[in-house]
């Protein structure tokens, strides 16, 4: 029987990565659309290494209109796509607003044009537990109200939201599942792919493992004067693996027409809250190391606690998260350790 085939934008990124590992492994044909902005080509070679088989891997801009129609064109049938490609740098989403309006929504656009006149019917869109603001209440579930986004880039996942939304509501022949991230943390078990900021981290864990490696003097940890049991902020932090796995159940999902509605929403998080500090122990569990940071101030638009109520993903995907947090930050030192060896 001829396999599915999924187009993965985004692809050589971080989730996207070990999305289209987790769609090869269960059978899929994946196609990965990359302009490699913030990514490398040889994600693709280390997907291969992993899964046996090699991703085409076409590298241009989604906001090229005319190349993504005749790309999109040529690829004859297309089951649907997960659309992981944008800027997602909150600090740099205020400095440069209409770079992140004009790239995250552009290529979206150009992306639904595209499966209108390609006959493209099913859509999974990367979005983010972000559109949340600080919520009143915790856990947070899909009914709780979107709130004024705190950056440019958390209101290009708001828009994109709407835009897929109306499009599926007015396009018989479109459906799609929006998937709101918590935080997402961790490598691959195999430590061939894992997250590779450009320059110095914004994200916690990466600046955890490039501290421990020693490319960074000390952990800044933002504030322990919140209103939480140590202090330190709170997130909800789930294993990139296990969020993978969710955009595989989506996407089955839309292509088995399993979903109830042409526009679904899911929150993937783990359910548990967890504080910088308790972020920073467990990394120190499991490795031995003694992490050096420091507490300073507050970071702006860093929001109190977040968690995630997955119960509706639990039951509607038939997805849950496995790995604990330690075992998130045990692959995420070994990716650290793998990538730097040959650049020490
Ligand atoms: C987590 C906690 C910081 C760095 C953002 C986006 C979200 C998603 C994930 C894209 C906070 C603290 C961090 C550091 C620290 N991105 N921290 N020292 O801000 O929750 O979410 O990234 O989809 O959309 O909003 O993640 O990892 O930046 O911060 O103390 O050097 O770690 O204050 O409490 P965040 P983060």
């Amino acid at each position: 029987m001829m396999k599915k085939k999924i187009i993965v934008t985004g692809g050589t990124g971080y989730i996207g990565s070990h999305t289209t590992v987790e769609l090869i492994e269960d059978g899929f044909e994946v196609v990965i659309i990359d302009n490699l902005y913030n990514s490398e080509a040889e994600v693709a070679d280390r997907i291969f290494q992993i899964t046996g088989i090699r991703p085409l891997l076409a590298v241009f801009d989604l906001c090229d209109r005319e190349k993504l129609q005749s790309f999109l064109q040529s690829q004859g049938n297309i089951d649907g796509i997960i659309h992981f490609a944008a800027y997602k740098a909150v600090g740099e989403s205020v400095n440069k607003p209409l770079e992140y309006y004009r790239n995250n929504l552009l290529s979206l656009i150009n992306l639904l044009e595209a499966m209108k006149t390609c006959g493209i019917p099913n859509l999974v869109f990367s979005s983010s537990c972000t559109v949340y603001g600080q919520p009143a209440k915790l856990p947070v579930a899909e009914d709780a109200p979107v709130q004024p986004a705190m950056s440019p880039y958390g209101n290009t996942k708001q828009i994109g939201e709407e835009i897929i939304r109306d499009t599926a509501a007015a396009t018989e022949k479109i459906k799609a599942i929006a998937l709101r991230y918590f935080n997402p943390i961790g490598a691959h078990p195999s430590a061939l792919i894992g997250e590779l900021p450009r320059g110095v981290p914004e994200n916690l864990v990466p600046y955890i493992t490039q501290t421990a490696y020693g490319l960074r003097k000390e952990l800044k940890v933002f504030g322990n004067d919140y209103n939480t049991p140590d202090g330190s902020c709170i997130r909800d932090y789930l294993h990139v693996v296990d969020l993978a796995k969710a955009h595989v159940t989506a996407v089955k999902r839309l292509v088995e027409n399993k979903n109830k509605s042409d526009y679904e929403v899911f929150n993937l998080g783990t359910g548990m809250g967890v504080s910088v500090l308790e972020a920073i122990k467990s990394f120190e569990r499991v490795t031995g190391i003694n992490l050096n940071y420091q507490i300073t101030g507050r970071r702006a638009g860093d929001i109190e606690k977040i968690w995630a109520d997955p119960s509706l993903a639990n039951r509607e995907l038939g997805w849950r998260t496995v790995s604990t947090l330690d075992e998130s930050m045990k692959t995420a030192w070994e990716w650290e350790k793998y990538i730097r060896k040959d650049k020490k």
